[in-house]
């Protein structure tokens, strides 16, 4: 478990928080590791309805942290088996996820996004994945999500060429539901989140089964993704810019 993830439940709705201000939010693998077991534990629990992704005020995440790249390109140049339990549960979550984005979602901040149902941000949300830029690829699916989400050229822009997208324009592209006040952007969140546990909940669980049909395809995607991610973890490319950041 991890002490940066804060996992509580009340009135149906599991809220899972990243916090480790610190370091901005970046998620390592004790990090993963908890929020993998929250979502799968919330998936069965009946009294369960939806679960809340959330960070702090003015950081959702940093995205992956910098420093475990590096340590797994040391080990087995593997991803961990973590994460790839965080990105199976996001993209097989029995439950609905409602995210609440305040300031920076960086990488898997970003694409982490493209498995929930309903994506409230504030105005200073931003929403950036550099993955290029550290020499490696797109990974949880978002190659395949993104395209679906939002039509590929703004994938493109978003994945490849490494644009931000402020919360406006994510919300033009489809990533974002709602932009909201950044001092109501949780609330918001988390009464949306209490308004899906109030649903019948058969009805509920029924209805999201068939929007997000079938998953072997996404899982299918993703360990694709993960095995090219894995060797370009490995090249000098990748390296060279994981040094780069941690040397600033
Ligand atoms: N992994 C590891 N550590 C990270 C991190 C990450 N992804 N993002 C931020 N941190 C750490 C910084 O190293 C710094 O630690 P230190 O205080 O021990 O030096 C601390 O968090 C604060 O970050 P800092 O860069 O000083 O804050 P900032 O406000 O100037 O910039 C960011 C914030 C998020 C723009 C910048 O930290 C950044 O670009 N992070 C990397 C984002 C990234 O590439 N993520 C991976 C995507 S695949």
């Amino acid at each position: 478990m991890s002490a940066h993830i804060e996992v509580t439940s009340a009135d149906g709705v599991v809220t899972i928080r990243m916090n480790r201000p610190d370091k901005k939010n970046a998620i390592d693998r004790a990090m993963y590791g908890a929020m993998a077991a929250a979502i799968a534990d919330a998936g069965e629990h009946d009294e369960v309805a939806a679960i809340l992704l959330c960070g702090l005020p003015g950081v959702f995440t940093a995205g992956n942290d910098i420093r475990d790249f590096l340590d797994a390109v040391a080990e087995d140049a593997r991803l961990g088996h973590e994460v790839e339990a965080f990105l199976q549960a996001l993209a097989t979550a029995e439950k609905p996820l409602v995210a609440a984005v305040d300031g920076i979602a960086i990488g898997i901040g970003t694409t982490m996004l493209m498995h929930c149902d309903l994506v409230y941000a504030s105005p200073r949300a931003s929403f950036r994945t550099p993955f290029l830029d550290l020499g490696v690829t797109p990974e949880a699916g978002s190659s395949l999500l993104a395209p679906r989400l939002m039509g590929y050229q703004q994938a493109f822009a978003l994945l490849v060429l490494g644009e931000t997208f402020d919360a406006d324009a994510a919300k033009a592209a489809g990533l974002v539901t709602t932009v909201v006040d950044a001092d109501t952007v949780e609330a918001v969140a988390r009464d949306t989140a209490l308004r899906l546990a109030g649903k019948p909940r058969e009805a509920l669980q029924l209805s999201r089964r068939l929007m997000r049909g079938e998953r072997s395809e996404v899982l299918r995607r993703i360990a694709e993704e993960n095995a090219i991610f894995a060797e370009r973890l490995r090249s000098r490319e990748a390296r060279a810019a994981f040094r780069a950041f941690l040397d600033r």
